[in-house]
């Protein structure tokens, strides 16, 4: 069996019956509802899970083929999980020139992932993006929300060893007022 995967096996995802039954019944009969039930399921899962579409096609008669249509024409559609720690590649020209896809590479090398994928056990989500708007910075990676600039493939492994540690780490007692 593969090390990683890009949807989850099907008895791992959620059990979304009743969520599908309540929002189905909530945005019957009002225009635009099939973007507003997917809308609903993504904000619930952070992403639309297959099982999701699965039941919705059923409940409403909607074809799947057409429920996927509309999940990858949006681009805001989530069709995997995301991972506790995103890492979001610049594939613009100015990051593009500098070196953005040795970066990318070394990502996927070292998560055994590609791109738009989240690694098995959720920790890492891999994804690029057209230019952020720090070109002077480039090449760039976004780690979680924070912009790290003229990155080396070198670097990569000392992000992803941070970013491992922090998870290992038990969070910081609240101050005592
Ligand atoms: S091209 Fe990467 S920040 Fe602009």
């Amino acid at each position: 069996m593969s090390a990683t995967a890009t949807v989850p096996a099907f008895e791992e995802e959620p059990d979304v019956h009743e969520e599908i039954d309540a929002c189905v019944s909530r945005w019957s009969g009002q225009e635009g509802n099939l973007i507003m039930i997917l809308h609903e399921i993504q904000n619930h899962h952070g992403y639309v899970p297959r099982e999701a579409s699965l039941l919705l096609a059923e409940r409403t008669g909607v074809p799947l083929a057409r429920i996927y249509e509309v999940l990858t024409f949006y681009h805001y559609f989530r069709l995997v999980p995301q991972g506790r720690h995103n890492l979001t590649v610049c594939n613009g020209t100015a990051c593009y020139l500098k070196g953005g896809a040795r970066l990318l590479a070394e990502l996927e090398k070292r998560l055994g992932i590609k791109e738009g994928e989240t690694t098995e056990d959720r920790m890492f989500h891999l994804e690029t993006v057209r230019c952020i708007g720090c070109c002077g910075m480039s090449p760039a990676v976004v780690v979680d929300k924070e912009t790290h600039g003229k990155v080396e493939p070198n670097d990569i492994a000392g992000i992803l060893e941070t970013l491992r540690q922090q998870e290992t780490q038990p969070d910081e007692p609240a101050n005592p007022a």
